[in-house]
């Protein structure tokens, strides 16, 4: 399988050094950056929103991943888009209407994800593989960084994967949540091709981001 994209969290990065961490990932070799936004609602914690986003932006040289945990997400799509956000994730418990969801995103000029909780069937997005551009496959219920990978999710990551090659669409399956190097493995061998991870990159400090990052790589 062709080498994983590679999309730490910025959830475990240190907060008070965010412009510094951002480029030392970006050194260490991160393909995206993934923006965990959190409300306090949707999800159990509040992280950061559309300012950090802008923030950052002019630090980022690779695409910004930003995952929305946040209801209801309609009304924030467009401040995302234009602080710099290049994907946009939606749950589909986010909002009552995801195929208007995604062709807004879409419409913003950005690509559009959907995330899955744990408990979220691969049918949902049954009827949406057009408006699709990315699927992200949560391996833990959101909320936390450091959770432990759910291997019951390996399953619906290889159902969405044959979905996405019946689709004929180049459609980006991502798995977010407790992705180690041991884990990773698993992801991209039920057809994962890009993992998010925070602790597993993050952990060790600067000096340790490189190993780190090519040891999710395999
Ligand atoms: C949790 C977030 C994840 C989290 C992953 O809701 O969506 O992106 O940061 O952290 P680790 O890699 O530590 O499980
Ligand atoms: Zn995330």
């Amino acid at each position: 399988s062709p080498r994983p994209i590679i999309a730490p969290s910025l959830l475990a990065a240190d907060f008070a050094r965010l412009g510094e961490e951002v480029r030392a990932v970006q050194a260490a070799g991160a393909d995206w950056l993934h923006i965990d936004v959190m409300d306090g609602h949707f999800v159990p914690n509040i992280t950061l929103g559309p300012d950090i986003v802008r923030a950052l932006k002019p630090h980022a040289t690779v695409p910004m991943d930003v995952h929305l945990m946040i209801a209801p997400v309609d009304p924030y799509l467009e401040a995302f888009v234009e602080a710099g956000a290049d994907i946009v994730s939606v749950h589909p418990e986010s909002g009552p209407h995801l195929n208007r969801t995604l062709k807004r995103i879409r419409q913003l000029g950005a690509r559009a994800g959907v995330v899955f909780n744990p408990s979220t069937s691969p049918s949902v997005i049954e009827w949406m593989m057009d408006e699709v551009d990315l699927i992200l496959v949560m391996s833990i219920n959101p909320g936390f960084g450091g959770q432990t990978f759910m291997h019951s999710q390996l399953a619906k990551i290889e159902a969405l994967r044959r979905m996405i090659d019946a689709s004929g669409r180049d459609i980006v399956l991502e798995v977010d949540g407790g992705v180690t190097a041991d884990t990773a493995r698993l992801c991209v061998d039920a057809g994962a091709t890009a993992l998010v991870a925070g602790t597993a990159v993050f952990r060790g400090g600067p000096d340790a981001y490189a190993a780190n990052i090519a040891a999710l790589r395999g």
